[in-house]
């Protein structure tokens, strides 16, 4: 089965899914993105991500290139042309092709959309999952407004290939108050010593993480406490638990901070549960 990828109106062949040397986000990285778990053949809280991915065009005046429920079908198409079962799908939007020009392009340009599925192998990550991830620390160097899903992403990928060169999965950027903001690609979370799973609250520091809500309605349910606060590196690395969360990861665990274990050094029971029920919680389309 080859893969196709949906370009600016039409399916393309994955090796041909191409877009203009002047798009904006080849140029700019004037654009923004959405990913969005598969899992069973359907779409998991589509809903939340495109009310998500309205907010982060609203935010840089960027015009929705398809109304919502073509957009909609769209994704679903590339599920289903894909025959795509377990993975992710990956959404952007630009501000289309123009002259290039820092300021925005002529009224009327048709903003780019692109949507590609992939497919993911839920046997390595629940095996991921089962030995828990390594995080590494470095200090926040973006910019003020991450609350939005740009794809403007160079400090997540040089934390990314920190994390690699250091043998962790994920880099947790600090503040400069020291309190870490979120991962490289997902947001932080820690269980305390009393059992109170904490992350930070949104604001322009972080993103607004599907996952997050989803985990934040799953510990309603559970009746667990939640403390959205910040936490500082060193609590991080004292408290009984640490994990991470993304669409396409869910709940990840993490079992090392900097080198040194958090907790016992294995996923701990919390983590577990969250990713166990996350998706009791979450919505199918
Ligand atoms: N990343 N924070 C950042 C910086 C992220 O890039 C992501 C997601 C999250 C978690 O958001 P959500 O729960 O909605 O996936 C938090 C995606 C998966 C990515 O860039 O691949």
């Amino acid at each position: 089965m080859s893969r196709v990828v949906y370009v600016n109106g039409r399916w393309r062949p994955h090796r041909d899914a191409t877009v203009h040397v002047e798009d904006r986000g080849y140029q700019f990285a004037d654009g923004v993105y959405e990913v969005c778990e598969v899992r069973g053949g359907r779409l998991v809280d589509e809903r939340r991500h495109t009310e998500r991915l309205l907010r982060s065009l609203a935010a840089l005046r960027i015009p929705l290139p398809l109304p919502i429920p073509a957009l909609s079908v769209v994704l679903h198409e590339a599920v289903r042309r894909n025959r795509l079962t377990d993975g992710i799908l990956y959404l952007q939007v630009t501000r289309g092709v123009a002259r290039r020009d820092h300021g925005f392009p002529p009224a009327g340009t048709r903003p780019s959309l692109v949507v590609s599925a992939r497919r993911i192998d839920p046997v390595q990550t629940e095996r991921t999952a089962q030995a828990g991830i390594a995080v590494i620390t470095l200090p926040e160097t973006r910019w003020a407004r991450v609350d939005i899903k740009s794809i403007s992403l160079l400090p997540n990928v040089l934390a990314k290939q920190a994390a690699r060169e250091q043998g962790a999965r994920e880099a947790w950027f600090v503040d400069r108050d020291g309190y870490v903001t979120e991962g490289a690609s997902s947001n932080a979370w820690i269980v305390t010593g009393a059992g109170a799973v904490v992350t930070r609250p949104l604001g322009p520091d972080i993103l607004p993480g599907i996952t997050r809500e989803v985990v934040k309605d799953a510990l309603r349910a559970e009746t667990l406490t939640l403390d959205e606060r910040p936490f500082t590196v060193a609590e991080a690395l004292g408290a009984k638990e640490a994990f991470v969360t993304a669409a396409s990861q869910i709940v990840m665990p993490v079992v090392r901070i900097d080198g040194q274990p958090i907790g016992t050094g294995i996923p701990g029971p919390v983590a577990a549960a969250l990713r166990r029920i996350f998706h009791h919680h979450a919505e199918f389309s």
